[in-house]
């Protein structure tokens, strides 16, 4: 975790091992760099006159050792047309600035991006989304590597704030913190996050924060309570499943439940994956992932709020015991279940959280989960897939989407598409046709909520980047946290 402070030096006597400062395209300095360019007679100029610095956005030039400045490095950041600037070319630009900060042998940062206006944003935006964009940056797997020898590494970033005097950065700490929580579970292999593994962070995570009551409930209570649905889906598995209760109570009033989608391994079962980019399904549990993140986060900001994260926890193997395509399962609500597919599991294990969270009489209920290879076709992995009944609710999580970056976008779920699960072997199948696969997912889940306030986040496009060095991006905590700030 990195370490955010004000600024208060000016760039050219500021005491950090590199300065950060923006340009405009046409040779305009921001003020911090024309101070800096002014302390080193002309440096700036002379590189934009040649063509070296254009200015382009999110360009990035290091300098080193400029004469009459007291940081031995400059980072030069393109900021594009000054008539252009906006928001989005802002976050361009800082997030490739603290790209380009990766390997080098810097400890300390002071960024005057800050400083520059972005139309409609205040001070506290451009901090949060700066502390945002240098602690992702910073984040470096290495659980399971062999362990480097010491060397330099960035610990602090000073931000020039103005006379700005609110807790921006401190927030942004807490959502930093959440954030990392849910990219390192998401990262870690299968082998070890196991949904045993799950049920003890959660219990380390109770421990860091007294505040946080934990229960997990074993094989038996699930059997008991006739959770059919996620046993099913279970019964492949060595691994034995956990459904971890996180209750963070800071407020008095009704909770706000998360359900996070927690399949620590998909394999798809007997209707078993391709081999190519099975792998990648080790991040089937990044619903179950932004859950602990977010209750990390709300825990570090002690909202006032009553906030419950319930994740089940399960892994989906092919095996003797496993569940059969035609297999009917009889779930918590007691509905009985076609399975038509042993790879739509993930609404199975949901179905049975959801219906144990109505016992907890949830003003809203949101699901969290890398549900449907649809949903990636239809939004790509720009925006999550937000599903929902309640047109006010979906207008605040979209709200919160664009206000924090973690944008949704809504798909209806119109009653037309609930059809598509008409079975004559049971109540319904647990898939629909062909087309809408992230919508008849949702109408699956929408039978075991109905009265509430729910929304469902569909995170398949969105929890991790893609590519052989793919890693877990830890959204949607930053739309999440943003939504439950609006609720206090
Ligand atoms: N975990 C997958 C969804 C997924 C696929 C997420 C690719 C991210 C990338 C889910 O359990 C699944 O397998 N869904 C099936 C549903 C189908 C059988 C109706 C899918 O999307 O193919
Ligand atoms: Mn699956
Ligand atoms: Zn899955």
């Amino acid at each position: 975790m990195l370490e955010f402070k004000p600024l208060t030096g000016r760039p050219k006597d500021v005491a950090a091992s590199l300065v950060i400062v923006g340009v405009f395209e046409e040779r305009m300095l921001t003020s911090a760099a024309a101070e800096l360019d002014a302390a080193s007679t002309g440096v700036l100029k002379r590189l934009m006159e040649s063509g070296d610095v254009t200015g382009r956005v999110g360009t990035t030039s290091l300098l080193h050792q400029v004469g009459g400045l007291s940081a031995p490095r400059v980072l030069v950041v393109g900021l594009g047309e000054q008539r252009k600037f906006d928001a989005a070319r802002f976050l361009r630009a800082t997030r490739e600035a603290h790209k380009a900060l990766k390997g080098l042998p810097v400890e300390t940062v002071a960024s005057y991006l800050t400083e520059v206006e972005v139309p409609r944003q205040d001070m506290a935006w451009k901090l949060v989304q700066s502390a945002l964009a240098a602690d992702y940056s910073a984040y470096k797997y290495t659980a399971t590597l062999k362990a480097r020898p010491e060397r330099v590494e960035l610990r602090e970033v000073q931000f020039s704030a103005g006379s700005y005097q609110g807790d921006a950065l401190d927030r942004a700490t807490a959502v930093a913190a959440g954030v990392a929580l849910a990219r390192e579970l998401g990262n870690l292999p299968p082998n070890i996050c196991n949904p045993a593994y799950l049920a003890d962070q959660a219990i380390e995570l109770a421990r860091r924060h007294p505040e946080v009551q934990v229960q997990v409930l074993e094989r038996e209570e699930m059997e008991t309570l006739g959770m059919g649905a996620l046993l099913a889906v279970s019964a492949g598995s060595d691994n034995a499943p956990k459904l971890v209760v996180m209750d963070y109570k800071g407020g008095n009033g009704k909770p706000f439940v998360f359900v996070g989608k927690g399949i620590t391994f998909d394999t798809g079962g007997i209707d078993i994956k391709p081999a190519a980019g099975m792998e990648e399904m080790k991040f089937d549990m990044c619903g179950a992932a932004s859950v602990f993140g977010l209750m990390e986060a709300v825990a570090r900001l002690k909202l006032p709020l009553h906030v419950i994260g319930i994740t089940p926890a399960v892994e989906n193997m092919p095996d003797g015991k496993s569940y059969r395509p035609s297999d009917v399962v009889k779930t918590m609500a007691g509905h009985q279940v076609e399975i038509l597919n042993t790879d739509a599991e993930g609404r199975l294990i949901l179905c049975d959280a959801l219906t144990y969270a109505l016992r907890f009489e949830p003003h809203t209920l949101i699901d969290i989960a890398t549900l449907t290879g649809a949903c990636v076709v239809a939004l790509g992995t720009v925006a999550t897939g937000l599903m929902s009944r309640d047109d006010q609710l979906a207008d605040e999580l979209l709200a919160a989407g664009e206000i924090s970056t973690d944008r949704a976008w809504r798909l209806p779920l119109w009653e037309d598409y609930q059809s598509q699960l008409e079975t004559g072997f049971a109540d319904f199948a647990n898939i629909g046709g062909k087309y809408g696969g992230a919508i008849t997912a949702g109408c699956f889940l929408g039978r075991f909520t109905e009265g509430q306030r729910w929304a469902h986040l569909d995170i398949a496009g969105t929890a991790w980047d893609a590519g052989r060095k793919g890693t877990a991006t830890g959204r949607p905590v930053g739309m999440l946290v943003q939504w439950l700030l609006g609720q206090k």
